[in-house]
């Protein structure tokens, strides 16, 4: 019998595969391929994908598509960043993969040491996973944990608002139910208090009664409740997937004290509002509020790669230490802390650090004022414009007609995911002033259009 090989030394010789033809392309993945959120039966072919650079994807056809959505929000500089790719072909180069229990790499040490340098104060204690769902899982599972430990197994309740999403596996889909997703699981998830979030807007004159009012609401909730309860879960200044809605930094830090005099974990989930999507690098900055826990995922690794972080404080790390294992948080994934992440996030930090990043950042928020706010002021097909960081979003008139306009956009070249009736742009930072410029007229026009059912 022939000896088992050691791996050849260098395969970068391997052939690619042979390319598919637009036409093949799309019958295989019809037959093979199950989307997310796509109804298979009516959807029309996959928009098949060639390359990406900076703001841009292009087809097959070779036709440009400008991302306006940052390829679900994870794309922060730009698709093909040489610098974040280049970081990723030299780390694969020497480690590529290892086990993170009982081991350790210098990437992961380093991208937490840099993160926390960024982070408030207390947030120190990193845990790595693959996705903003997991970092929501873990999240949940350590606040409940946590109170365990302590000794407090009644602090059981678990505390949202009114619109969070917070990903698709069970925890984060109990945290985000009232998001309007997950009714075919109703039976797999466990039972979340939900309190009001006052949506704004630009120009909004009723936002500080409806804040009042939900803070009522919670120090009443918090009145019965707030000694049962472990942690509240927030998607700090933006509701993102239920429509971008927007509260001000004045309403979380009220609901925020009234959640500390009662002892409750505050989790803020800035799986989309985090690495600068908001203009300050993470919306817990940009409301001056540092929680128990952070989620983070999407932009970590600049949209490169999947990874997640949960970070927490000490405090709520030494609940976990004791001689007993069973005192110990024993979750993990195979892919925990891949060193081919931490190489690509520790590249994307470099680049969002970068001054030039704010400026774009600036830059695209004023870009986004001066575009939009004529546009949605002109006419009775647009409303409630709000604006924070570099996500514009306001609503469109008309039942359906957002969706309906999604398609025509496409073809004109602009990719738009449009929420219900938000009509929404979050583009990756490197997005021109042209590039923007084009995305508001297409949109004018498509507003003009009517798209009636
Ligand atoms: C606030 C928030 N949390 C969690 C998630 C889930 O992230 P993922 O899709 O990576 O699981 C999302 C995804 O959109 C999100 O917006």
């Amino acid at each position: 019998m022939k000896e088992a090989t050691a791996c050849p030394p260098d395969a970068r010789g391997a052939a690619d595969p042979a390319p598919l033809d637009l036409a093949s392309l799309q019958a295989l993945d019809r037959d093979l391929v199950w989307h997310p959120f796509t109804q298979a039966r009516t959807a029309p072919p996959a928009t098949a994908v060639r390359s990406a650079r900076g703001a841009a994807l292009t087809d097959f056809q070779g036709r440009e598509i400008l991302d306006l959505v940052s390829s679900w929000w994870v794309t922060l500089h730009g698709h093909g960043h040489p610098a974040i790719a280049r970081a990723i072909a030299r780390q694969a180069e020497t480690l590529e993969q290892v086990i993170f229990a009982g081991f350790t790499h210098q990437p992961a040490v380093e991208l937490c040491r840099r993160l926390t340098a960024l982070l408030p104060g207390g947030l120190r204690r990193c845990f790595f996973s693959d996705n903003g769902s997991t970092a929501v899982e873990v999240a949940l599972k350590m606040a409940c944990q946590a109170w365990r430990n302590r000794g407090e197994p009644g602090r059981g309740r678990f505390l949202a608002f009114q619109g969070g999403y917070h990903g698709d596996t069970v925890g984060a889909m109990s945290a985000g139910v009232s998001s309007g997703y997950f009714k075919p699981w109703k039976r797999l998830l466990f039972p979340v208090d939900l309190l009001p979030a006052p949506a704004t807007w630009l120009g909004d004159a009723t936002a500080q009664a409806r804040e009042d009012a939900a803070l009522d609401q919670m120090e009443r909730h918090l009145g019965r409740y707030g000694d049962r309860t472990a942690a509240a879960i927030i998607e700090p200044l933006v509701q993102g997937a239920s429509g971008m809605r927007m509260h001000r930094p004045r309403f979380l830090r009220g609901a925020v004290e009234r959640l500390r005099a009662k002892g409750v974990l505050v989790i803020f989930d800035e799986v989309m509002t985090g690495f600068g999507r908001l203009g300050a690098l993470f919306g817990c900055l940009e409301a001056g509020i540092a929680p128990d826990l952070v989620c983070l995922s999407k932009g970590l690794t600049g949209g490169a790669l999947p990874m997640a972080l949960t970070i927490t404080t000490d405090a709520v790390h030494e609940a976990f230490l004791d001689e007993r294992m069973d005192m110990a948080f024993l979750h993990g994934h195979s892919f925990t802390a891949n060193p081919l992440g931490c190489a690509a996030a520790l590249a994307s930090l470099d680049l969002l650090l970068d001054p030039a990043c704010a400026a774009a950042r600036a830059r695209i928020e004023r870009r986004h004022r001066a575009g939009l706010a004529p546009l949605v002021a002109a006419g009775p097909g647009a409303s409630r414009l709000r604006i924070q960081g570099t996500i514009a979003a306001f609503q469109v008139a008309g039942p359906g007609r957002a969706a309906r306009m999604r398609p025509w956009l496409l073809e004109r070249g602009l990719l738009v995911r449009p929420l219900g009736s938000t009509l929404y742009l979050l583009p990756p930072y490197c997005i021109t002033d042209g590039q923007l410029d084009r995305a508001y007229e297409g949109i004018a026009e498509g507003l003009a259009c009517g798209f009636e059912p």
